[in-house]
């Protein structure tokens, strides 16, 4: 299949697996790039700016195709080293970087002058638009189904994605509650020009965590994902599980005045103790509605092989059955 997504990035299948804390190691991005879609490092899941550039090392290792890297710009305090982390990426010979949470305006110019394309994902029609007008290559439009931070608006994407195609030029993604072939035609039937997928990578054979997180999103439905921390305005969409329960218990008692702290228990140093323990009552961790279409872990080219021949079969059979 070619779309404007495949010229951009030069893969083969229009296919990205999003940045993914603790997820997106070297392996994961590898597997996903060899099965021909575009495999993404999570840049802030390494401790360093030196870790990462020694993880896109390993990357290269793996495969020869192209991978890109996640830059989440997060609204911390103590910011991490992103100007470390855009050296690694552009000493390490990264041609395609996902950028994420807040305008990437000011880190634009040091990728441009690199040759690196940008995607930005965002959450909105019009940080879309922003980010369009900032000079970014491609969006990644991320429907208030998805996995993570779905942003304050709660626009699903059967509204966000037709929304996007009135108001861009460049090329953009649907992102949140792709699974399979069907949500490949129906993205590209509501203007988009590729998916990404997030949540459906993890249940793969060469997703670098615990076989007890792979095997919560198979047991998972769609009925099991909560939005926590939205009194805070971080709103994030997790697999629900005790500790979850219990934060949202915190929300309900302490309404408005819930600080952070409040919930520091259920939240923070999470993501290590899930994806590598296995400690699945450990805290919130990131899931989308998607879980409810996952019902295997194959390898990463299965999964992509499948999606691709699903969604050619929908084209040519059964959509040109109808017309
Ligand atoms: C476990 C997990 C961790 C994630 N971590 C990040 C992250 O660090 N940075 C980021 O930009 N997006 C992150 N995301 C969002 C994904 O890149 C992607 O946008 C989202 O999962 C798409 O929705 P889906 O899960 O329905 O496919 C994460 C998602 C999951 C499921």
């Amino acid at each position: 299949m070619k779309t404007r997504i495949t010229e951009l990035f030069g893969i083969e299948h229009p296919i990205i697996q999003g940045g993914m804390h603790y997820v997106g190691f070297a392996e994961m991005a590898a597997a996903v790039s060899n099965a021909g879609g575009l495999g993404i490092i999570t840049g802030l899941t390494q401790k360093t700016a030196a870790d990462l550039a020694n993880e896109i090392a390993r990357c290269k290792d793996m495969t020869d195709k192209p991978f890109g890297v996640n830059l989440t710009f997060l609204p911390t305090v103590n910011s991490p080293d992103y100007p470390g982390y855009i050296r690694a990426i552009i000493e390490g010979g990264v041609k395609i970087v996902e950028t994420a949470g807040n305008n990437p305006a000011p880190f634009l110019p040091y990728f441009k002058d690199a040759g690196i394309k940008v995607i930005h994902k965002c959450t909105s029609v019009r940080h879309s638009v922003k980010a369009q007008n900032v000079g970014c290559d491609a969006i990644s439009v991320d429907g208030f189904e998805c996995g993570g931070h779905p942003g304050e608006d709660d626009i699903p994407n059967f509204i966000l994605l037709p929304r996007a195609a009135e108001e861009l030029t460049i090329p953009f993604v649907a992102s949140g509650g792709m699974a399979d072939g069907r949500s490949l035609v129906a993205a590209l039937a509501l203007g988009a020009e590729g998916i990404n997928m997030g949540t459906r990578f993890i249940a793969t054979k060469e997703a670098p965590v615990h076989e007890k997180v792979k095997q919560a999103l198979v047991a998972a439905s769609e009925l099991d994902t909560r939005l926590v921390m939205r009194p805070l305005r971080n709103t994030e969409r997790v697999l629900t599980n005790a500790a979850v329960e219990r934060l949202l218990e915190k929300e309900r008692r302490l309404g408005p005045d819930i600080k952070f702290e409040d919930i520091i228990e259920e939240v923070a140093g999470v993501y290590p103790r899930i994806m590598m323990d296995g400690d699945m009552e450990a805290g919130a961790w990131s899931c989308g509605m998607v879980a409810g279409l996952i019902h295997d872990i194959p390898t990463c080219k299965e999964l992509v092989d499948r999606i691709m021949a699903q969604a050619n079969a929908i084209i040519r059979e059964r959509l040109a059955g109808m017309v």
